[in-house]
């Protein structure tokens, strides 16, 4: 095939490729972004190490220390393109009410228009990466497939590690079949004999969703969730919008299997905000006193959630790879993580030490007196130090910094994280942030409450994003930067899911809160975290299971101190009391807060939802 504007540039579709869509597209890509060429990903081990040498060849990987940290790679990003840009994240859906007021919004010929000059030319120098992947396992009833066109082989190897990337997906995908097209370029063209840089961007950036057509496009950033555009553009903004009209979930989740020490399995989906826990939650290994109980994993940052025909909600993870926060995990806080990047990781803007192995913040902190490295690069390329970070403040890894690895490398896979059907949902979690006023663990007495609970919930702002860190902010369901549509008609859809599995006599998952970020007036976390956390945990199993007490307040059901399993753990009930009391004064606050957001929301807000409300504010005045 000969696209009329590609100027003699084959596109080289390799035999087995059968979609004429796919190629039509791909050849109107390429007569758009001009890339001098195209290569077609296939997915093996040896294509991804040939990407990899690559990228070490241009300077943008760092091989790391083939002993220490064998088949693994350090980049380092351009300071200014470290974190998802949200403000620069658009849901161009034809009526403004359709992204609703939580989005960004411009209408979909004005924001063509506006890329159209920016990608006409923008892959100039560079090649074309086709990368196919599927989003859930291959072939499976729940899956759907997504085509990334990238100029970043960084784009491509990490999407190997991220997702069922390669060849086999043609096959699924047929003659006919359907793909989500997804565009992106780090919109840095290069003129004939121009250098690269190590880290090409630029500073204008459009992470742009198409929800009636199904499309995204993405430019100038190469960092995370902007250009790795299967994670947080489809499988959360484009497929929150497919879930709302096939009857189903997806959401910014974490999933796990919980085996109590009788054998008996659950699973659990926890939505907690980027950079909240979730990578943490879902690797958990129990604490000494825990003998039996069991921690797998099936995800750690997304899950797509469908009602089965016998009322059951069952969830997969989408993903087949860990992207996910370095500073503060070491072999104390998360040793499943630790092992899983023991080898085959890329690492992005963590710190190089002198032996070529990485370094970030927190990793010395798994042994007492374990001492700094006294030197390191930084993930700016600059000499680190203790005494430059004493006398600079500057931190080692960037507080964003994050690795890749393949699922397969974590030694607490769940059995079934590959299982077409999924798993069937026991209790979901929703967490924040917060330092004050959110006690550690509430349960919802119904759906509804635990509706209303999710959808108000605050945390405060992390590395995760570009801009301010520690801000208070609501956000509902840990999905304010996902949703690819009007909120207010996302908390309905939540409640119409609620009501069918109802009427189907099912009984429906449990709904909880938590909140493992209380501060004491140090400053510093109340709660030990991390491993601790099973003891919640285990609560919410025993509540499930109809065994453990708990303690009715304004919004729902704590535990007492003597309702949680203290074996192993100095913390006393004066500690419990400040981690899971509610003061009437804050919640009143707080409460403003929720008032701030149905005002924002007004427009399709549920009925019930301000009902909700209205009840706890009666419950607070009497
Ligand atoms: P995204 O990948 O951005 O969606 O984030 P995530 O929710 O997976 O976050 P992750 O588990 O990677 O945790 C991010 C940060 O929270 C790390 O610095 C952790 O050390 C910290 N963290 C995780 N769990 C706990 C906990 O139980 N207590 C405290 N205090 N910190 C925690
Ligand atoms: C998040 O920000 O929630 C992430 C990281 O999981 S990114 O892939 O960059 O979106
Ligand atoms: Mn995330």
């Amino acid at each position: 095939m000969n696209h009329p504007e590609m100027q003699g540039l084959a596109l080289n579709a390799p035999v087995y490729v059968k979609n004429a869509k796919l190629i039509a597209w791909v050849a109107d890509m390429a007569a758009l972004c001009k890339p001098d060429a195209i290569v077609w990903c296939d997915g093996s081990d040896a294509e991804y190490q040939r990407l990899c040498q690559k990228l070490v060849d241009a300077g943008t990987f760092q091989k790391l220390n083939p002993v220490t940290r064998p088949n693994s790679f350090l980049a380092l990003s351009d300071p200014s393109d470290v974190a998802r840009v949200e403000d620069r994240t658009f849901i161009c859906s034809a009526e403004k009410e359709e992204a609703g007021p939580t989005n960004n919004w411009i209408a979909p010929a004005e924001m063509r228009a506006t890329l159209q000059p920016l990608f006409d030319g923008c892959m100039k120098g560079r090649t074309m990466y086709v990368v196919p992947f599927s989003m859930g396992p291959l072939g499976s009833p729940i899956a759907h497939i997504g085509i990334e066109l990238s100029d970043s082989a960084y784009v491509a190897v990490n999407m190997k590690l991220m997702t069922r990337m390669g060849r086999a997906v043609y096959d699924v995908l047929g003659a006919d079949g359907e793909f989500v097209p997804c565009v992106h370029t780090v919109g840095a063209p290069l003129s004939a004999g121009e250098k690269d840089v190590k880290w090409p961007c630029n500073k204008t950036k459009y992470i742009v969703h198409y929800p009636e057509t199904r499309e995204i496009w993405s430019y100038g950033s190469g960092y995370g969730g902007n250009a790795l555009l299967g994670k947080k553009c489809f499988a959360l903004r484009i497929a929150s919008n497919m879930g709302r009209e096939e009857g189903w979930l997806a959401e910014h989740m974490l999933i796990l299997g919980v085996t109590t020490p009788k054998g008996k399995k659950y699973h659990v989906a926890a939505a907690f905000p980027s950079a909240c826990g979730k990578t943490n939650f879902s690797m958990l290994v129990p604490p000494a006193g825990f003998d039996g109980w069991k921690v797998t994993t099936i995800g750690d940052d997304i899950a797509w959630i469908k009602p089965s025909a016998d009322g059951q909600l069952r969830a997969i993870n989408p993903e087949a790879g860990y992207f996910g926060v370095a500073p503060g995990t070491n072999m104390l806080t998360n040793p499943n993580c630790m092992l899983s990047v023991r080898s085959d990781t890329i690492f992005t803007n963590v710190a190089l030490t002198d032996d070529g192995d990485v370094w970030w913040e927190g990793m010395e902190q798994d042994a007492p007196g374990k001492a700094l490295p006294k030197h390191l690069i930084d993930w700016q390329g600059k000499d680190w130090s203790p005494e430059i970070a004493r006398a600079t403040g500057a931190k080692a890894a960037h507080p964003n910094s994050r690795f890749t690895v393949a699922a397969t490398n974590n030694p607490a896979l769940d059995s079934a994280w590959d299982d077409p059907k999924g798993v069937p949902i026991d209790a979901f979690i929703f967490g924040g942030r917060r330092s004050t006023t959110v006690p550690l663990v509430s349960e919802a007495r119904s759906w509804v409450e635990g509706v209303y609970m999710a959808a108000t919930m605050g945390s405060e702002t992390t590395a995760a994003i570009v801009g301010q860190v520690g801000v208070v902010r609501r956000d509902p369901f840990a999905m304010l930067p996902f949703i690819g549509y009007n909120m207010s008609d996302y908390f309905q859809h939540w409640l119409n899911i609620g009501e069918q599995l109802a009427a189907k006599g099912a009984k429906l998952p449990k709904i909880y809160t938590a909140n493992w970020f209380r501060k004491g007036a140090d400053g510093k976390f109340v709660w030990p975290g991390y491993g601790e956390n099973m003891r919640v945990l285990k609560w919410m199993i025993e509540r499930i299971e109809g065994t453990a007490k708990g303690q009715d307040h304004t919004t729902g059901v704590s535990p007492g101190y003597t309702d949680l399993t203290w074996d192993g753990l100095d913390f006393s009930a004066e500690q419990f009391n400040a981690v899971i009391s509610t003061d009437k004064a804050a919640l009143l606050k707080e409460l403003e807060l929720h008032t701030e957001l149905f005002t924002q929301l007004a427009h399709h807000l549920p009925r019930v939802l301000v009902e909700t409300k209205a009840a706890i504010e009666k419950q607070l005045a009497a």
